[in-house]
């Protein structure tokens, strides 16, 4: 019998802790890999007292004897890779060791990245606050058949290829008269972005370049242990997710089969993170969203500040509506709850139980979570007003805490698995 994959993915807008709980996961497996999405995730890890955050480098890196995959179902900028590696290497990290690429993974070109802000431009008012790192028209190739990959950097003649999709990109950007001279890549010029793409294009070929779908199919067959690390969230999922207003990826577990390339029956345990509250960055709808006092408390208890952009992040109450729906499409076997200790002096929590829609009473997400007829309706909680000890186990949390945990997991319908009390790798609880 072969094993099964693992998946580790965010239930709300992104950003629950995945980073942290990948993290404190990775020693019960062997391989931990990265399905989907690219550098618009920010994953941090609190090592030690150190802190890191990762953006395309899956959360197992700082284990030794552990490998880690990009499988071919990210998309991924050279540059920005090589960026990251070299933080790494630098820390004595030896990630061309642990790592492996997908050659059928996506390559970010420079004028992707001008794409996604000459779209972002024109949209206006309507913006998505896409994080501009070139995902949504890297994905609109793949899904075009126009798309360059990983493993195009090995043939004779991948600059003619490069250079044709790069003019078909320029042509595109000159009907919005918008043009390379116009336009930074953090913080250097398009020229100098290309040239140091290529130098990290020419790198990336010292990494080991795998059939991800052999590769991680023969992997279990040998009893390897694979943990699959979601990026964003199931609310910025292109097909379930607050659409528009998502990003460009399937970032639910069925992303998974098509990311690593497993089949369905391959997909084991499906642990789904929340944070106690919610939070979500950029554009979009947002019901439980809170522009009081309370929403700002959040923000600076929760230091709710992107870690790929640094933008704010916009916070409010759990959903439990929305989270039904989440544990639904992705077939969540277990619940990890993240941040409550963000909470820890609220006199009094809220949880939304339901939406009023046309003055009726609905749990279930509709089509239009946007529409102004939409309501939240709230549970009120008492509040636990004490730090929460992560030592001393779950049965020796406050009795308020239990009570707030319990409704949510019986709503759920779940099994509750972690609790995460802080940052650090050892601030979580095994429920
Ligand atoms: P990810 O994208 O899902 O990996 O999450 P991010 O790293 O973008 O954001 C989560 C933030 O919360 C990071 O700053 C983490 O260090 C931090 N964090 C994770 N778990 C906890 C927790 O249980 N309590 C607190 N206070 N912070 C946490
Ligand atoms: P992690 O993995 C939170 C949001 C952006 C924007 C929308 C589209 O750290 O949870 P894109 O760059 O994909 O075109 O942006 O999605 N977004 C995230 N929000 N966490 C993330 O990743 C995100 N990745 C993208 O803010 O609203
Ligand atoms: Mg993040």
């Amino acid at each position: 019998m072969t094993n099964k994959v693992d998946v580790l993915l965010g239930l709300q807008w992104g950003d629950e802790g995945k980073g942290k709980i990948v993290d404190f996961l990775a020693p019960k497996y062997d391989v931990i890999a990265r399905f989907q999405g690219g550098a618009n995730a920010g994953h941090t890890l609190k090592i030690d007292g150190k802190t890191y955050v990762l953006h395309l480098i899956p959360s197992g890196i700082f284990h030794e004897n552990k490998l880690n995959i990009i499988g071919n179902g990210v998309v991924i900028d050279p540059l920005i890779f090589k960026r990251e590696c070299d933080k790494l290497k630098e820390m004595n990290v030896n990630v061309e060791e642990r790592l492996l690429v997908a050659k059928k993974a996506h390559l970010i070109l420079p004028s992707h990245r001008l794409l996604d802000a000459v779209y972002e431009k024109n949209k206006g008012e309507q913006k998505i606050g896409s994080t501009l790192k070139g995902i949504g028209p890297t994905y609109t190739d793949k899904i075009g058949r126009l798309g360059l990959r990983v493993g195009d950097i090995l043939s004779d003649d991948f600059m003619d290829k490069y250079n044709k999709l790069k003019f078909h990109h320029l042509n595109i950007a000159s009907n919005y008269k918008f043009h390379t001279d116009d336009f930074m890549l953090d913080n250097i010029s398009f020229t100098d972005y290309e040239s140091q793409w290529f130098e990290a294009a020419k790198e990336l070929k010292n990494f080991h370049l795998i059939e991800c779908e052999h590769f991680v199919n023969e992997l279990l067959n040998e009893g390897k242990k694979i943990l699959a690390e979601g990026a964003q969230g199931a609310m910025l999922d292109v097909d379930f997710g607050t659409y528009p207003f998502v990003t460009s990826s399937n970032t639910i577990s069925a992303g998974v089969c098509t990311g690593l390339g497993i089949s369905p029956q391959k997909v084991g345990r499906v642990f789904g993170i929340t944070k106690a509250y919610c939070t979500r960055v950029g554009a979009g709808p947002f019901p439980t969203e809170l522009f009081d006092e309370v929403g700002d408390a959040l923000r600076v208890n929760g230091h709710e500040f992107g870690s790929t952009t640094g933008r704010p992040r916009r916070c409010g109450w759990i959903d439990l509506v929305q989270l039904k729906y989440s544990v639904m499409i992705n077939g969540v076997t277990d619940i990890v709850i993240t941040k409550p200790d963000v909470m820890n002096d609220f006199s009094t929590v809220f949880m939304c139980t339901s939406y009023d829609i046309n003055n009726t009473e609905h749990t279930y997400f509709p089509f239009d979570v946007d529409s102004k007829f939409l309501k939240p309706n709230y549970k009120d909680f008492k509040g636990w007003m004490t730090k929460l000890d992560y030592s001393k186990g779950f049965d020796k949390l406050p009795e308020e805490f239990k009570n707030y945990v319990k409704f949510l997991n019986d709503y759920l319908g779940t099994n509750l698995y972690l609790i995460s009390t802080g940052p650090g790798r050892e601030e979580t609880i095994v429920c």
